[in-house]
């Protein structure tokens, strides 16, 4: 079947960015990406590939840099340890081992030859996306669904299929935030649904349009390759997403979807201690040692 056919509510394929050099945990990250760092007992890659695909997608796309061999070996079998287990008859952990990469589940890398922003990770995507809309997750945005519902990037799959058009994870941030986020506003459609009309990348309080700031899922239809292809270098003198969905916009409804969930934002320490202590807390099996353990500090 023509890829187009197939594509117009279905999202099959997820990219990753995975390329930046996690400057804000360094020394942690000098030798090791940002993305293999564990909240808990999982790397926060983990965490994203997994609500990717919760969300019905198998075909995980990584672009990826120097110093990001451990994403791909993450994703490899690991035949020493494996044999190990295997013959030491530890099958719970093999089985844990193995549920990394399920059987059909499918992951390619492209390299992000130089760091010119998240617009020129998406971009270097574009071969293995094709033509069809696609998901971008920033695994170091680690999403939480609601006890009684559906993982943040299921949320948005279902929505695109009812709209068709490009989906971006918003939640309202304090105003003293708006300057570390892609900031939108636009005017309400309906439930959860904001139709975007302006869209800046990380905007001075007192400029930004409002305080709806842009999580890490998308849900993108391929026209915003082409939009992001002709934006000249934008804030920090690099290619922004941002910029490419802003002219988007312009040709093509675009919309913010206000998700049900809790977002960590570990690309800051606060963020990365808080999803460390919360998902501590919810683990079957360090959970109540934990709690108990907290609840003995003297704060
Ligand atoms: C990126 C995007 C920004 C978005 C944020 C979400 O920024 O450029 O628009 O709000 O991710 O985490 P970064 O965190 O890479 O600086």
């Amino acid at each position: 079947m023509p890829i187009s056919t197939t594509s117009t509510s279905r999202i099959r394929k997820a990219v990753f960015p995975v390329a930046g050099f996690g400057t804000r945990f360094l020394p942690a990250t000098k030798a090791q990406p940002k993305e293999m760092l564990p909240v808990v007992d999982k790397p926060l890659i983990q965490y994203a590939v997994e609500e990717a695909y919760a969300a019905g997608i198998r075909e995980m796309i990584f672009v990826t840099g120097r110093n990001k061999r451990a994403i791909e070996d993450h994703y490899d079998t690991a035949y020493e340890l494996e044999s190990q287990l295997e013959a030491s008859g530890k099958t719970a952990l093999l089985e844990i081992a193995r549920s990394v990469v399920p059987d059909d589940m499918t992951c390619s890398y492209v390299r992000q030859p130089r760091m010119l922003g998240l617009g020129h990770a998406v971009l270097c995507a574009e071969h293995l996306v094709g033509n069809e809309p696609f998901a971008v997750l920033l695994a170091d945005d680690l999403m939480v669904g609601p006890e009684d519902g559906e993982p943040v990037l299921a949320q948005m799959v279902h929505a695109f299929a009812e709209i068709g058009r490009s989906l971006l994870a918003v939640q309202e941030v304090p105003p003293e935030h708006v300057s570390r986020y892609g900031i939108v506003a636009g005017e309400a459609a309906g439930d959860s649904l904001t139709r975007v009309n302006r869209m800046v990348e990380k905007p001075k309080p007192e400029l930004a349009p409002s305080r709806l700031g842009v999580a890490g899922r998308y849900i993108l239809t391929p026209a915003v390759f082409d939009e992001i292809r002709s934006q000249p270098r934008g804030a920090g003198g690099e290619i922004q997403l941002t910029d490419g969905i802003a002219a988007l916009l312009k040709k093509q409804a675009v919309y913010a979807y206000a998700y049900k969930g809790t977002r960590y934002d570990c690309g800051s320490k606060e963020g990365f201690l808080q999803a460390t202590v919360e998902l501590a807390l919810a683990h079957p099996e360090v959970g109540p040692e934990f709690r108990a353990y907290l609840k003995s500090l003297e704060l």
